[in-house]
């Protein structure tokens, strides 16, 4: 694999490779952890947007796999005194750098740096573009609960406009073949989704599906990315589109309730329902770091 920047330009057999690859990973990590291999190969990560899980969980395989990681961020680096991302790409690049992670705030940041350098990319998340190492843990973590990647039915609600996890997910449940039904207010829900994926349904009401979904896939309202009012307030916004636990009652019995975090409690979902027997947010965040340990072997190796 060169590099990791979108979902859209995947093949089925490259993401259901990573799903084994991590599966792999997952029953025996002591095999695929320090590898003297990987004790030359330097990985830099590059964060300009606020991140805890993917960046740590990046971080950490990359140590993991045996790699040296350099952490090099907006704040204290040159981009402050005006430094250019293509200058500091290029500085990262004569350091012999081997792979960068990358989130930008800036849709097409990693599909630049992929052009500009001869560095492996991995895009931790370009702005309302694509988030594809969070889709594949969403998949792999999917696939440990159902044994199965297709088939299946899957509902992501909230701010879908400007999520590139959803974004992702949408690509990738188009090659594997599962149904996907958007939710959420019609501003943030654009009907032209349908004519995008053929794999795609639109509901304005949340309760309508929930009996016949697999998996319920919360998402944060991205405020950070909307410059007007997309929806009346953020009360009237949870009363219509929140999963609480009283929601939670109409699903089946083995549907299961994911969000990628950070989470706001209350809003998009309410703290029982995170808590609840449903949710595998928290395996989520586990099955991350194997994830990203199988695409960093995958781009070390
Ligand atoms: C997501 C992101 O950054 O796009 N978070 C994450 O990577 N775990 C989702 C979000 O910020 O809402």
């Amino acid at each position: 694999m060169k590099n990791l920047i979108e979902i859209k330009t995947l093949s089925k057999d490259d993401i259901t490779g990573l799903i084994d690859l991590t599966s792999k990973v997952k029953a025996n990590p002591s095999k695929y952890s320090d590898q003297s291999a990987f004790k030359d190969k330097l990985v830099f990560s590059m964060f300009s947007e606020p991140s805890t899980r993917t960046k740590l969980s990046f971080q950490l395989a990359a140590k993991r796999l045996g790699a040296s990681v350099v952490d090099v961020s907006k704040v204290g680096s040159s981009s402050e005194k005006g430094e250019s991302l293509r200058d500091m790409i290029k500085t990262i690049e004569s350091l012999k750098a081997h792979v960068v992670i990358i989130r930008d705030k800036a849709s097409g940041t990693a599909q630049y740096v992929a052009r500009k350098t001869n560095l492996k990319v991995v895009n931790a998340g370009d702005g309302m573009n694509e988030h594809p190492t969070q889709a594949l843990l969403d998949i792999f973590t999917i696939y440990q609960v159902f044994h199965n990647y297709t088939g299946l039915k899957i509902a992501i609600v909230g701010d879908i406009l400007h999520s590139r996890v959803a974004h992702s997910n949408m690509f990738l449940h188009e090659k594997l073949g599962n149904k996907v039904i958007l939710c959420g207010p019609p501003t943030l829900v654009p009907e032209l989704y349908k004519d995008l994926f053929k794999n795609v349904e639109i509901s304005y009401d949340f309760d309508s599906f929930l009996p016949k979904v697999d998996v319920v896939m919360m998402l944060r309202i991205q405020t950070e990315r909307q410059s007007e009012v997309n929806f009346p307030s953020f009360r009237e916004f949870a009363r219509l589109y929140s999963l609480t636990k009283e929601r939670m009652g109409l699903l089946k019995k083995d549907a299961i309730v994911m969000h990628p975090g950070p989470v706001n409690r209350d809003v998009e979902i309410t703290a029982p329902a995170l808590e609840d027997e449903h949710s595998v947010v928290l395996a989520q965040v586990g099955n991350g770091l194997f994830l990203r340990m199988a695409v960093l072997y995958s781009l070390l190796k």
